[in-house]
Order: structure tokens, then sequence, then C-alpha cells
């Protein structure tokens, strides 16, 4: 089974040709890291117009390096969403048009599933029920997923997304973007604890997450003592490496004592942190010393795999044909900006 998986769901235009989920053919990514980065976050409609001039060179630049033909792809797997409607649509009519021409099936493919699949496509996947934390731009969010089943949301976050509070922390302290990746990198040579930043729990039993107090707390402090970036205000009487360091601290140690949560009231020894965020350098050290603790089974992806790709919506497409088969009415798959 040899799947053409497409990604447009946000600011990266993404093709891959992946044999049975797992053998990686050909992937290609384009990044439009450049286009958003004067702006401090993705422009949707600067987006949209990236994507329609990427979308089919990205998907020609992946079949020709697979050494695969179009005609010996079995299906195309492609994000529906959540995401952008506007960028999702293309990604979309590429692999309606796709499918259409060539008579070849099409499985709808949910983004944060793909993340999901990016934590299996080292070995095998779990044996059993596991919890799963998406954290990137767009997501944060908690599952808990059973083999050959739907993964089931048990929270999600109220307000920002834990990479969104990143970014905007970044913009703030005029750090550039995207905003995780100068973060992770500054934090390396500061304190975390420096500055007490507040955590966020939203009660012992909830699994959901609120990350604007936090930005909001960044803000307060930067009025208070000044920004790196304007010379008008006090010179800030911290490190900026100690600010980021001690931010990425609070952030890391709300994701880690939820998941932790969720893996102990579920009862599973299973646990994976996928998505962009799941990048930052803290993060996974922290995750690992706690799975030692605890004896977990913990999935972290590669790092090339946790920021957006196509490899991922090309695995999961494989476990959606396996558990759902095929979409039967091509005229019936859209966009949907919100979905499980
Ligand atoms: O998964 P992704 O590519 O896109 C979405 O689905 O949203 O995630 C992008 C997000 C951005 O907010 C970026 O700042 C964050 O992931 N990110 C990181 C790191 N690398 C990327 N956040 C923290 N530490 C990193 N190393
Ligand atoms: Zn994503």
């Amino acid at each position: 089974m040899i799947i053409l998986g497409i990604e447009s769901s946000c600011d990266e235009t993404a093709a891959a040709i992946v044999e049975r989920g797992r053998i990686i053919r050909s992937q290609v990514v384009a990044s439009q890291i450049s286009v958003h980065s004067p702006y401090g976050g993705v422009v949707p409609e600067l987006a949209s117009r990236k994507h329609v001039e990427a979308i089919i060179p990205v998907i020609d630049k992946a079949v020709r390096e697979s050494g695969c033909s179009l005609d010996e792809i079995d299906a195309i797997g492609v994000t529906c969403g959540p995401g952008l409607v506007g960028s999702l649509l293309v990604g979309i009519a590429a692999a309606k048009a796709i499918a259409y021409a060539l008579d070849k099936p099409l499985i709808p493919v949910n983004h944060l599933e793909g993340h999901l699949w990016a934590a299996f496509l080292g070995g095998d996947p779990p044996s059993g029920p596991s919890v799963c934390l998406v954290v990137s731009g767009g997501h944060t969010a908690l599952y808990f997923v059973k083999p050959g089943e739907p993964p089931q949301l048990l929270g999600t976050t109220l307000d920002d997304a834990a990479g969104e509070a990143f970014d905007k922390v970044a913009k703030l302290l005029g750090l550039g973007y995207p905003g995780g990746v100068v973060i992770d990198r500054l934090s390396e040579q500061g304190n975390p604890q420096a500055v007490s930043f507040p955590r966020s729990f939203l009660g012992r039993d909830s699994f959901d997450f609120s990350f604007s107090g936090i930005k909001t707390a960044v803000v307060n402090f930067v009025k208070k003592f000044g920004s790196p970036l304007d010379s008008s205000k006090e010179i800030l009487p911290y490190r900026v490496e100690d600010v980021v360091a001690s931010f990425q601290e609070a952030i890391v140690d709300v994701l880690l004592e939820k998941t932790t949560m969720a893996a102990e009231r579920k009862g599973v020894r299973h646990v994976a942190v996928v998505g962009g965020v799941a990048a930052n350098r803290r993060l996974r050290e922290r995750f690992t010393e706690r799975a030692m603790e605890k004896g977990w089974d913990l999935r972290l992806p590669p790092l090339a795999f946790c920021t957006d790709n196509a490899v991922m919506i090309a695995a999961a497409a494989y476990e959606v044909w396996k558990r759902e088969g095929f979409c039967r009415d091509l005229f019936s798959v859209d966009a949907l900006s919100r979905w499980y």
C-alpha cells in the first residue's frame, strides 16, 4: 500500500510518499517561515497564496524523488482539518484533482492524528492504550488512544496553544519567529528559576489548558521592567535568557503535570508527546526523566517529524484506511477548521 500524503493546514506545504505507513520513499516540505516572520505569526491570507504557488511543485518533487510513478500510488491521504480553511482547501483541491483524474481513492486525515502517528514512525505502535499530548502552534490537547480506534479528546486549551504562547512571548521580546525555536535555544543559557511565572492548572480534575495567563504575566513583566526592544524604558534587571528559560519552565511544568495526571487516571504506561513544541529540548528532557520515574513507554517523534510534514499524514492515512477503509464519496471531502 503506497500512499501520497499531502499537508497544507497551516504554513507548511508538504507532500510525501510512504509505503505501508512506515517506509518513507520521499518527503518534501516548503516552509513559509520567511513570509510570516516579519509579522511574528502566521497571516492566513498570505499562507493560502503561498500554498497555491507551492502545492504542485511540492507534489511533483515528492513523486519524482520517490522513484514511483503516480500510477503506482494506491491512495492519496490529505489533511482535512483542523487548520486554516483557506490553507486546507489548497491541499484538498490538489488531492481531489489527482484522485479524480487517476481514479485513486482518497483518505481524509485529521491533522492531530497525523502528529500522533509521527511518534510511532520509528517502531511498532503501542500495543495497549496510550495518552497522547499534541502540543503545537495551533493546538494543545490531551487524547486517550486505543489501538485501532479514533483518538478520544480528554482536554484542550481554552485560549492560546502552547506554541502560540512561545511565538507571542518571543514577539514581545523581539526575539524573532518561530518563537519556540529561539526561546528553546536562548533558554540553554538561562536560569529556569529566575522569575516565577504563573502555572494555570484549572482545577485538580481538569485536563484542559490555559496559557493566556502566563502570556499576560510576561506582558506585565515587560511593562514593569522594560523590554530589551524598548530603550526608553528601564533596562531589564534580568537577563533575557533567564526570563525565557523561566517562561519555558512554567509551560513545560503544566504540560508535564497534566499529562502525568491523564496517564495515571487512565492507568496507561504508553505516553506520546507530539507536535512542533515536542521538539523543545527542555520538554524532551523533563518528559524523559518522568518516564524513567514512572516506567512509561514514552514516544517522542524525531525532531524532523515534530513540526508539520506530510510523512505523518501518509502514515496516519494508512491507519485510517485500516480502520475505516477508503472514503467513497470524493465530493463529500471538505475542509474543517475544527475537528476532534
Ligand atoms: O506542529 P507545528 O509545525 O504547527 C502546528 O500544527 O501548529 O508547530 C509549530 C509550533 C510553533 O508555535 C513553534 O514556535 C513551535 O511549534 N516550536 C517549538 C519548537 N520548535 C517549534 N516550541 C518550543 N520549542 C521548540 N524547539
Ligand atoms: Zn501541526
